[in-house]
């Protein structure tokens, strides 16, 4: 029995099994339904990203947004799966306070059972602590919450609405924003394959890559530092096929 729904969010079954919400308010579901909630969240963020983080002794790790906190979970789920080394620090903000309060009766998938007390102190306090990870949600403007932040993050989970949902969260100066916040060596997994997404972060200096994994749709990873094992999209290229393109902008 999932007690989840509320006036907001309504609770879908997704293609692996796993539950996702689908969000009244911007008409919107929090991951792909074809794609599957807890598959999406590993092969497009988490194991993309530490298959090329993980042997660091300290990962910070930026999670836009926190939505059902699947990419924070999958993480720690991807970690323990490893038996990794790595300390983990895991930022996050979330503009729903009440969404994040009732998260502890989200029934989420069996891969995540271990980690039933660090969800009901994640919904109830909004930090966790252990020798091996350190997780804040910050209730606000993720917009606010980057600027805090200087040369910190080793991985950017940009797992935000769509572009065309929630616009303030995929310009060309939230990126500029992200960059500040990111180690020169970062690395930005996203979901979208949208070419305005792309512009917005090649103008900031980002490399992008194609992001492809079995049985979902593709999804881009970027960094300013060049990547191996991960196809080079070719910006110019594609700059040039489609003159009229642009960024969104503030
Ligand atoms: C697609 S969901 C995130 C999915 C999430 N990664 C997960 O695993 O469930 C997007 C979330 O962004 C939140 N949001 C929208 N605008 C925001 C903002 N400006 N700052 C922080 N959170 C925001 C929404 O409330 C929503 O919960």
């Amino acid at each position: 029995m999932n007690h989840f729904n509320d006036e907001l969010h309504e609770i879908v079954l997704s293609q692996d099994g796993s539950y996702t919400a689908y969000s009244r308010e911007y008409d919107e579901h929090y991951h792909s339904t074809k794609d599957g909630a807890l598959k999406e969240s590993l092969l497009k963020h988490v194991i993309s990203a530490f298959k090329i983080k993980q042997y660091q002794d300290e990962i910070n790790v930026l999670d836009i947004c926190y939505g059902l906190g699947f990419n924070t979970l999958a993480t720690l789920y991807y970690h323990r799966k490893n038996s990794l080394k790595s300390k983990v620090n895991i930022y996050s903000p979330e503009l729903d306070a009440s969404l994040v309060a009732s998260l502890k009766s989200f029934t989420y998938p069996k891969e995540f059972d271990n980690f039933k007390n660090i969800i009901l102190e994640l919904s109830e306090k909004g930090v966790y602590s252990d020798d091996n990870f350190y997780i804040e949600i910050f209730l606000g403007d993720a917009r606010e919450y980057i600027k805090t932040f200087k040369a910190k993050f080793d991985i950017v989970y940009q797992d935000a609405l769509s572009p065309n949902a929630n616009p303030t969260l995929w310009t060309q100066e939230y990126f500029s924003e992200i960059k500040d916040a990111m180690k020169i060596d970062g690395v930005i997994t996203t979901y979208s394959t949208a070419l305005a997404t792309r512009l917005a972060l090649y103008k900031n200096g980002f490399n992008i890559y194609l992001n492809v994994a079995d049985e979902i749709r593709n999804s881009t990873i970027a960094s300013q530092k060049k990547l191996n094992n991960f196809v080079l999209v070719d910006m110019e290229h594609k700059i040039s096929c489609n003159i009229d393109a642009k960024p969104l902008r503030d």
